[in-house]
């Protein structure tokens, strides 16, 4: 079947199984940032943003996404322009390993988008199904933080 869906602010028209999972599509498109950990909706490592609202992509089929907007970590910044929240993270340590960062940055973005005011335990509260396996998430609260601190000074993008 033919899909039709926003990636990262470009248009895609491209044929898929109807059962593909759109974990599974979103790699086959370079999107590597997107990983799988469980695969069954218990990790947040595929954690991607549907219309802005973070979904997990390996519970998801491609035809899902028809005519909506998906954002992945490589749509947010990049290594040579990073986003705010992304520096946040860096500042702060909290990029911890490659497997459970992209997701948890992504749920920090949709949290930051719906206030610049979180208290930690919003944080806490938005990062709660986003697992870690090894390292904890202090230093993922505290960037969080920061970058809501800069978002109410103005300097998100
Ligand atoms: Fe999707 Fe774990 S891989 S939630
Ligand atoms: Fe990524 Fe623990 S799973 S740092």
């Amino acid at each position: 079947m033919k899909l039709s869906f926003e990636l990262n602010g470009i248009e895609h028209y491209l044929d898929v199984e109807p059962g593909e999972p759109l974990l599974s599509l979103l790699r086959r498109l370079g999107m590597k940032s997107v990983k799988e950990g469980c695969g069954t909706g218990d990790c947040g490592a595929c954690t991607v943003l549907l219309n802005g609202r973070a979904v997990r992509s390996c519970l998801m089929v491609a035809p899902q996404v028809q005519g909506k907007r998906v954002m992945t970590l490589d749509g947010l910044g990049t290594v040579n322009d990073p986003h705010p929240l992304q520096e946040a993270f860096l500042e702060c340590g909290a990029v911890q390993c490659g497997f459970c960062t992209p997701g948890m940055i992504l749920v920090a973005y949709e949290l930051l988008t719906r206030t610049s005011d979180p208290t930690p335990d919003d944080v806490r509260n938005a990062i709660a199904g986003n697992l870690c396996r090894c390292t904890g998430y202090v230093k993922i609260v505290d960037a969080v933080l920061r970058a809501a601190e800069w978002k109410r000074e103005g300097r998100w993008r």
